[in-house]
């Protein structure tokens, strides 16, 4: 079977030449496929994402350096080769600029050419484990860095409890930014899973037709462009977690595909007769409304049903506002660490000083009714940190404008207006003399501080009073 990773892209205008180099290398084990000018080369890149390019640096149209680019530009992780026929070091070191892992000088032996390959792929997978390692690092990190204690979280928490060391399917929902990902990873890496991958696929980012590939894989010759045999997501998420982020958006066709894999745990990458197993555990989120989109037969009702095992809805961060402090407090451990990594230099230890949420800029934080949930906080806050520059103390103008703008007003989120409608300003009279009685309560009954809690006159706190004093009399 040919190996995936060495899908290699030949490009030069000497045909001859060309040849004997690619036959050259078809006998060591790579797939090669060849293209005799730039023009060709990137026509062809457009089509295929190649893991590696031999381009002669002279080339009649488009040149080997801005082939390089393109291709780099398109997959940041290709390994280019570009050969020179003059020697000239200049434009080698332009095309390594542009993104060439390094350069052979014609003519050359294609033992020369052989050595540079087998270098850059060696460093090309010894940068890719770290990333892989860095990664997973991070995730764990994350892990840790899932906040919430108030009511509303705990109750995801236990739930998560229960469920992680399972192999249960899981479908989070909840609106975007609420932390659908970040409760996916933790279900990962708080599973029996957590030593296998955590592969997630987010279905609205990858183009309709290349969904089903991207998943299942695919193997030569399936569709245009198909070399070789390739692995989907399903299969690197082997003996570990797959998280089909967006899963609402997935077509019939493919919805249908993805139920066999729910139930009998196998399928065929694209192409294929023969039947592949796998063993992952599957955690689906969507911002939409799937139990909606099965009523209007937008999505498979028996698919929602396989996927819906488990369900863990996330509340909207504007339900659960008692987390905002701790949240705040978070991201600006995350963020002045950052700021101040900047500022000094790496091997330094960093000196991380303190920052502080003025009451003011806090008071407009918990106000505020975050459309973007959490990730629109950790945003401001990133801003904050970034304006605040080195300052001990973040302020209302170090806000986003429509936070700036946000008042304390009496509990907007959860005021709903009935069916039938209400009487206005008995309602508010009601929500007044509630809010009044609570900041009493809150501040055990000592007047001064209860009118101060709602930005009120200590005198007008007692007339109202007197008023209530009147009406209940
Ligand atoms: N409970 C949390 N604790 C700490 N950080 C969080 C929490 N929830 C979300 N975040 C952070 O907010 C950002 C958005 O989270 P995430 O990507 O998981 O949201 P999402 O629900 O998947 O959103 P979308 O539907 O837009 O994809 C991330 O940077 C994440 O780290
Ligand atoms: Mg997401």
């Amino acid at each position: 079977m040919p190996d995936s990773s060495k899908h290699l892209l030949l490009v030069g205008d000497e045909g001859p030449l060309r040849q004997a180099v690619a036959e050259q290398l078809t006998d060591r084990g790579f797939t090669v496929e060849q293209a005799e000018s730039g023009e060709a080369a990137l026509a062809r890149l457009a089509e295929f994402a190649f893991n590696i390019i031999v381009t002669d640096l002279r080339l009649p149209g488009i040149d080997g350096s801005a082939v390089v680019e393109a291709a780099v530009g398109r997959y940041p992780d290709i390994i280019a080769i570009v050969v020179t026929g003059y020697g000239t070091v200049k434009d080698a070191v332009e095309a390594i600029k542009r993104g060439a892992s390094d350069f052979v000088n014609k003519p050359f032996q294609i033992d020369e050419l052989l050595h540079a390959l087998d270098s850059a792929i060696e460093q090309r997978r010894l940068k890719s484990e770290n990333a892989y390692l860095r990664a997973q690092l991070q995730e764990r990190y994350r892990f840790e860095g899932v906040v919430g204690k108030g009511r509303a979280m705990s109750r995801v928490f236990q739930l998560l409890e229960t469920v992680a060391p399972t192999n249960s399917t899981i479908l989070i929902t909840g609106e975007t930014g609420t932390g659908k990902e970040v409760v996916a990873r933790a279900i990962h890496h708080n599973s029996p899973r957590r030593m296998f991958r955590f592969v997630a696929l987010n279905c609205t980012a990858i183009p309709e037709t290349l969904l089903e590939a991207e998943l299942f894989g695919h193997v030569r010759g399936a569709f245009t462009g198909a070399v070789g045999n390739r692995q989907g997501r399903l299969e690197q998420a082997h003996k570990g977690t797959l998280f089909l982020d967006e899963v609402g958006t997935m077509s019939t066709a493919l919805q249908t595909k993805l139920l066999r894999v729910l139930q009998e745990r196998e399928f065929e990458r694209v192409g294929d007769s023969h039947t592949t197993k796998v063993d992952v555990r599957i955690i689906a989120a969507t911002n939409g409304d799937l139990a909606r989109m099965v009523a209007e037969g937008h999505f498979r009702e028996d698919l929602f049903y396989r996927l819906n095992v488990i369900p863990v809805e996330l509340p909207p961060l504007r339900e659960r506002k008692e987390d905002i402090p701790l949240l705040v407090q978070h991201f600006l451990d995350k963020f002045r660490g950052e700021a101040a990594s900047a500022r000094t230099s790496d091997v330094a230890p960093v000196f991380r000083p303190a920052i502080t949420v003025s009451q003011d800029a806090m008071r407009r934080l918990m106000a505020y009714s975050w459309p973007g949930n959490v990730r629109q906080l950790e945003n401001a806050i990133e801003r904050a940190v970034a304006i605040s520059a080195g300052r001990s103390q973040i302020d209302v103008t170090d806000l986003p404008v429509e936070i700036q703008q946000a008042q304390e007003p009496a509990l907007p989120s959860t005021v709903s207006l009935p069916e039938d409608g209400l009487d206005l300003d008995a309602f508010i009279a009601h929500v007044e003399r509630e809010l009044i009685e609570r900041s009493l309560e809150r501040t055990g009954g000592n007047k001064g501080r209860a009118a101060k809690l709602l930005n009120l006159k200590r005198t007008t706190l007692v007339e109202k009073l007197k008023r209530f004093g009147k009406s209940s009399a």
